[in-house]
């Protein structure tokens, strides 16, 4: 038996970083979108773990779908392993959350695969050692995250708009992103306002509350501006960047916003809000 699943990017569509714990996590407060952009995974049983991706970079032991397959092997005690290949499309250290999708990913086919019969809660509290966002890709969709990110909150699903997705260029580390961002005055966000106009599915209002902390370590606003001049209905910026989007009522100007990106070589997508992160085939 061979499983096949689509696991789906993410995007924020605000994100405040709240502060820092002692032992140097950050508390955060986010909506979190799921969008269909996504990585296709197989896995097929086998005697012990391999993983192989179309990003040969990718490949072997330090791809974090590996490290969920190690856990799921030692959580549930079943011994046997698993063939795993993934087919990236979702830009990797792009602020998409690519990786931990994957590893969510992995989690839930081994547990179809082998019939485990975890809980999605049990896979929650799994994810969460493997990266603080790797819980919101079990279920995905629309959900508020707090703490130091493994406090889930599903919202009603937000259905509207078509988002131009837009990387140019790399970003330092996350943790160089924090770094940064702690040695600055960090204003307050207001994500009551994000979470109710999402669930209103308030398009043109929810437009106006794309807001990110990490803005305010971008001092390059080209790209933004770049986004801006397609008279998006808003742009905002997704984790830590250097994704940023723009976003559209309608599909024919998000289309055209996508061309001329790509035209100046400019990664860019067209995507739309999903309902859940993982798609099985
Ligand atoms: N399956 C995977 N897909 C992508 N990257 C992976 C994967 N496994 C491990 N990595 C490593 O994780 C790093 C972060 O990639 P990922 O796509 O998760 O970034 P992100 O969550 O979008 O952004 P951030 O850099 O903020 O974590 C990559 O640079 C890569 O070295
Ligand atoms: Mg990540």
């Amino acid at each position: 038996m061979v499983i096949k699943l689509k696991a789906n990017a993410k995007i924020n569509l605000s994100l405040y970083i709240k502060g820092k714990r002692d032992d140097g996590y950050h508390y955060i407060d986010t909506v979190m979108q799921s969008v269909n952009l996504f990585d296709t995974l197989k896995l097929k049983k086998a005697d012990k773990i391999t993983l192989k991706c179309s990003k040969r970079y990718l490949s072997g032991k330090d791809n974090l779908g590996f490290k969920a397959a190690e856990l799921f092997f030692k959580e549930t005690k079943i011994s046997g392993g698993a063939s795993i290949y993934i087919k990236k499309r979702i830009p990797e250290a792009a602020g998409l959350g690519g990786g931990s999708a994957d590893a969510a990913g992995v989690l839930l086919g081994l547990n179809k695969l082998y019939n485990a019969g975890l809980s999605n809660e049990k896979m929650e509290e799994m994810a969460a050692s493997l990266g603080a966002d790797v819980p919101f890709f079990i279920k995905g969709g629309t959900q508020r995250s707090t703490g130091i990110g493994e406090i889930l909150e599903e919202l009603k699903p937000f259905k509207s708009g078509y988002f131009v997705l837009a990387k140019w260029g790399t970003k330092p580390s996350t943790g160089e992103m924090y770094r940064q961002l702690d040695s600055k005055e960090n204003a307050f966000i207001d994500i009551d306002s994000s979470v109710k106009y999402a669930e209103e599915n308030n398009l043109e209002e929810l437009c106006k509350h794309l807001n990110n902390s990490f803005n305010e370590v971008w001092e390059d606003k080209s790209l933004q501006k770049l986004l801006e001049s397609f008279n998006p209905l808003g742009v905002g910026l997704s984790g830590s960047g250097p994704t940023c989007f723009a976003v559209f009522e309608d599909l024919k100007s998000a289309k055209k916003c996508e061309k001329v990106l790509k035209r100046k070589k400019i990664t860019a997508f067209t995507v739309k809000p999903i309902e859940k992160s993982m798609i099985f085939e």
